[in-house]
């Protein structure tokens, strides 16, 4: 670790003791003392205390503009009025029945005026809804066999364990990827099914597909990756992924998990005009609530309609979820705030790429709808094996360095990204950009530093 990196988590040590405090009594009965991997870091993560609008603060009281909004999950930011009071107004009567009530009907009508698909059904959470669209798959083909994207994630079940964050010494040949087992516990009869392929990379697919004639029911991608900072699709490489399923008899399912709710009014399927045969959507849809839904056409959805394959849950389409997610489709994600959501973005940007150029810094700046992020890489990253080199010390300087002077620029690992929501104001985005043009001379020198000598990962 160098000087100045140490430096700045000796302050963030300093400014936050009661998170340090809450997060060791926490791990004595909580594993890593939080309830998901991802939100736990060295030395110990932020502690909230509550959140309005665009942003948080912590238990120790110091505020900051959240840009990590739960991981993508809040285009709503914090509180949204509409979704609270729709909310507020569920709880008085009645929050969990186990029996439809008409809400399914409302919600499934507006995601398939914006979506490609005619029938939806809903879940808990990403995790789960990329699970059964799997399952669908599997379903309307008989067969067994997937594809996803070395890099991808798409939850933490045990068919998309797979290839999640490999490492150099386990990836193998970079056209035909070794598909690596995430961790220990994940069943080989399922992970064995899934295959791995490199993103941007057609003709690897081409392969598998040449390779299992017959057995693959499905390829499944972030159209976005986003579990890779922000990884663009290359120019109609979704289509040709999309024809490449159809011509081969296997579905291709977006995983719009993250880009659903945040990317465009219809998400990625309107964003970069690509008909899926399943979608799944999580994450933003719900307001802050967790609401979550995988859908297809009638035919493909036949499969459950016609109780061949079993979907279900005690707290699908529970009320107050429910309730969230209307009003959030109906008063968030409307295409005015799309536009709001572009223009604050474009600003944010345009700001990053406006430092990087004065102070030399090797990096750049990517984003579209609500996210974004700084990628410490000297061109457009096209996949895992690029964004594998990003200098993760000069990454880690700017995240605990904005997080002192105020602002969560992304949640914390390199493999996020930023997002943007309806309740940040353009004074937000400036006050964002003034922090990081403080703190980017510094990052500079040290990235120069480090060139010089070599160093890279940590
Ligand atoms: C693309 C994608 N799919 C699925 C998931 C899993 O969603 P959840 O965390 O709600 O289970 C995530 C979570 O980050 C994701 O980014």
């Amino acid at each position: 670790m160098y000087p100045e990196l140490k430096k700045e988590i000796e302050t963030y040590e300093k400014r936050t003791p009661k998170s340090k405090e809450a997060h060791t009594r926490a791990s004595s009965r909580v594993p890593l003392g939080v309830a998901s991997n991802y939100r736990y870091y060295p030395p110990y993560p932020l502690f909230v205390r509550d959140g309005k609008g665009g942003r948080i603060r912590d238990i120790d009281g110091n505020e900051y503009i959240d840009h990590n909004l739960c991981y993508g999950g809040l285009v709503a930011g914090h509180c949204h009025p509409m979704v609270m009071r729709a909310v507020e107004e569920r709880l008085k009567i009645g929050t969990l029945f186990g029996m439809p009530h008409g809400m399914e009907l409302e919600l499934a009508d507006e995601i398939c005026a914006r979506f490609p698909v005619e029938m939806v059904r809903f879940g808990n959470s990403g995790s789960e809804v990329t699970q059964y669209a799997l399952k669908l798959a599997r379903a309307v083909t008989g067969r067994a066999k997937i594809v996803k994207m070395e890099g991808g994630y798409h939850g933490g079940h045990d068919a998309v364990s797979v290839s999640v964050k490999p490492k150099a010494d386990q990836f193998g040949d970079p056209e035909n990827p070794t598909p690596v087992v995430s961790g220990q516990g994940v069943l080989k009869g399922t992970s064995g099914e899934t295959l791995v392929a490199p993103f941007n990379n057609l003709a690897a697919v081409e392969r598998l597909f040449a390779k299992y004639p017959g057995e693959i029911a499905a390829v499944i991608v972030e159209p976005i990756m986003m579990n890779i900072g922000f990884c663009m699709p290359d120019e109609g490489y979704l289509q040709a992924l999309c024809e490449l399923c159809r011509r081969n008899g296997a579905m291709f399912i977006m995983d719009e998990v993250k880009t659903g709710g945040k990317l465009a009014w219809g998400g990625a399927c309107e964003y970069f005009n690509v008909k899926p045969d399943i979608i799944t959507l999580g994450k933003s849809i719900g307001g802050g609530f967790s609401l979550a839904a995988f859908a297809a056409s009638r035919e493909i959805m036949g499969v459950i309609a016609q109780q061949k394959m079993f979907h279900a849950g005690t707290y699908n389409t529970n009320p107050v979820v429910m309730a969230a997610g209307l009003a959030t489709f109906k008063h968030v994600l409307t295409r005015d705030s799309f536009a709001y959501l572009n223009k604050l973005n474009t600003k944010l940007v345009d700001g990053y790429r406006d430092t990087i150029r004065k102070t030399g810094l090797v990096a750049y700046a990517d984003g579209a709808g609500a996210n974004g992020a700084l990628m410490f890489y000297p061109k457009r990253v096209r996949n895992h094996r690029d964004w594998y080199q990003i200098d993760v010390d000069v990454w880690t300087h700017y995240w605990f360095a904005m997080v002192n002077r105020g602002v969560i620029a992304q949640p914390y690992w390199w493999d996020e990204q930023w997002t943007l929501s309806v309740q940040h104001t353009e004074k937000d985005i400036d006050e964002h950009l003034e922090v990081f043009a403080g703190i980017a001379p510094a990052l500079a020198a040290a990235q120069q530093e480090r060139m010089a000598v070599g160093a890279h990962h940590s």
